[in-house]
This record gives C-alpha cells, sequence and structure tokens, in this order.
C-alpha cells in the first residue's frame, strides 16, 4: 500500500491538494460497544487542518474510547474514520502513525532510566523512515539535531540531560508532548495533558499548546475547564457515549445545558 509522504516544509493548502480534502480528522457514525455497554454513540465530528478542537466530558463520557478509535487502538462497532480524506477506520495504529497522526496517553509512557534528550531522539527513530535496520545502530546526527529542536519546543532545553526518573511530574508530561511532536505530525490527540500539574506548570503547558505551529492541529481532552477553553477554538460536549453539543469556547462556558451537566456537579 502506499503511503503519501508527509514533506513539513510544504503549506496546508498545497499538502490538502494533495489530499484533495477539507478536514483533518471525518468521523462519521461511529460506536464503540464493549459487550452491551455503549461507550461511543453515534459520533459525527469533523475537525479542520490546523484546528484546535478541546473533547470535555465527565468520567467515563467515552472521550478516551473516542482517541482509541481515531488512533487505531479500538477497531469502532460501527461507522467510520476519515483521516485527511482518506479512510483509516480499518488501518493499524503504525499505519495511522505513518501518516502523521500522534497521541500522548492519560498515563506516562516514558523511558524513566534514560535523559530526556534520549527519550526524544529515540521517539524521532521510531517514526524515521530507517528504523527497521540490519547495520550495527549508529546516531543519526539529523535525528538528534531534531531532538534537539524538539526539547527546546517544550522548554526542557536545561535539563536535556536529566534522567527521566528526576523529572518533576509537570516536566515529565511535557516531554510526552515532545516525543508526540516527533516526525513532524499533522495532528495531535492529547489525553489529558494538564491532570495532576501544578497552577505554575498548567501556565507553561498552556504556553507549549498555544506555541506550536499553526498547521498543527490537535484534539484535548480536558477535565480542567480553565485549561481547554484557553488552547482550543472549538469544544465538543460529551456525555454517555455522545457529543451533545459544540461550540466556541465562549459559548460552551455560558451554555445552561454545560453547566448543569458539566460544571455543576455532573463531572465526578
Ligand atoms: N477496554 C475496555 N473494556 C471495557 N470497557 C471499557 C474499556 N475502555 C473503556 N471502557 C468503558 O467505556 C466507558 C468510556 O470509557 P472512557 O475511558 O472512554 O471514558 P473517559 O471519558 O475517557 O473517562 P475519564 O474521564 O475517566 O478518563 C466507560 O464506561 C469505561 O468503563
Ligand atoms: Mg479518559
Amino acid at each position: 500500500m502506499s503511503v503519501t509522504a508527509i514533506d513539513p516544509t510544504r503549506s496546508v493548502s498545497d499538502r490538502l491538494e494533495a489530499t484533495g480534502t477539507s478536514n483533518a480528522l471525518e468521523l462519521r457514525g461511529v460506536s464503540k460497544y464493549f459487550g452491551a455497554l455503549a461507550a461511543l454513540q453515534d459520533i459525527t465530528l469533523s475537525v479542520r487542518p490546523g484546528e484546535r478542537r478541546a473533547v470535555l466530558g465527565s468520567n467515563g463520557a467515552g472521550k478516551t474510547t473516542l482517541f482509541n478509535c481515531i488512533t487505531g487502538d479500538f477497531l469502532p462497532t460501527h461507522g467510520s474514520v476519515r483521516f485527511f480524506g482518506e479512510d483509516v477506520t480499518e488501518f493499524a495504529a503504525h499505519e495511522r502513525i505513518r501518516r502523521g497522526l500522534r497521541r500522548t496517553y492519560q498515563i506516562s509512557l516514558l523511558f524513566t532510566g534514560l535523559s530526556v534528550l534520549d527519550n526524544i531522539y529515540l521517539a524521532c527513530c521510531g517514526v524515521s523512515r530507517n528504523r527497521f535496520s540490519f547495520l550495527r545502530p549508529r546516531r543519526n546526527d539529523a535525528l538528534m539535531a531534531t531532538a534537539e529542536d524538539l526539547v527546546r519546543v517544550v522548554h526542557l532545553e536545561d535539563i536535556k540531560n536529566t534522567k527521566v526518573s528526576a523529572l518533576a511530574y509537570g516536566q515529565q508530561r511535557q516531554l510526552e508532548i515532545a516525543m508526540a511532536l516527533s516526525g513532524a505530525p499533522r495532528f495531535i490527540l492529547f489525553d489529558e495533558p494538564a491532570a495532576g500539574l501544578s497552577p505554575t506548570e498548567r501556565s507553561e503547558l498552556i504556553e507549549i499548546l498555544t506555541g506550536l505551529p499553526g498547521h498543527m492541529g490537535y484534539i484535548i481532552i480536558e477535565h480542567d475547564m480553565d485549561v481547554a477553553l484557553r488552547v482550543s477554538e472549538q469544544v465538543s460536549m460529551m456525555h454517555n457515549g455522545r457529543i451533545f453539543k459544540e461550540g466556541k469556547p465562549a459559548e460552551i462556558e455560558e451554555d445552561p445545558e454545560v453547566q448543569a451537566l458539566y460544571l455543576g456537579g455532573g463531572h465526578d
């Protein structure tokens, strides 16, 4: 199967022309059942390239399941997922990664015995074209230069040689973002990146997310309304496996139904 090469130097409109679509992500009628439990029900969602979207909802609303269906960790029970115009519903996760989709996890997945820079370097190696080689492994200077760039993007340059096990929790989350940025993705899914962060670390996170290149769209799942509304331009509200409302951050904040369900104690 041929894969369209992703050239990060090309403009988004050029790339759209190449892929012939107007949406980065398009979900149509996606449902996911675990036995009798409907974790997702008839989800329809369109996200433009470069768009920053927040998905909010109470515990168990189906947010992470939605991510898993987009990334290929789960096969939807019904419905389809398109990524930049291509139907990827049945593609394996690594095939979606090759097309420029990345994610971070709700639970940390880092090499704690290695340095910050080495973790990012390994992530860059993992998504590079030459990752499978029978030759003796050698350091790839171009990938190391990319890792050095990414360490700056997430504000960790001062501690780039520190072992991950010695990092503060918030710094580990920043490192995960750098790893998700490896290989110049077109779209990223962030699963609760602000969970457990201090107020200072939250501000740092907001700065990092709002400072990402404009063409790099994302969806952020977030319980912290303040973070979510500051880093997104569009919000989708989920409850019981359904998206029940979409709107701009200010509209969502003012919405009585949202306030009743989510802000007013619906969120446990
Ligand atoms: N692998 C699985 N097997 C069975 N049930 C699952 C599985 N993953 C999720 N669920 C169930 O699906 C529903 C949605 O879960 P999901 O993790 O998507 O919620 P969430 O919105 O991410 O919640 P949280 O805010 O707590 O992270 C829950 O009832 C959950 O128990
Ligand atoms: Mg979740």
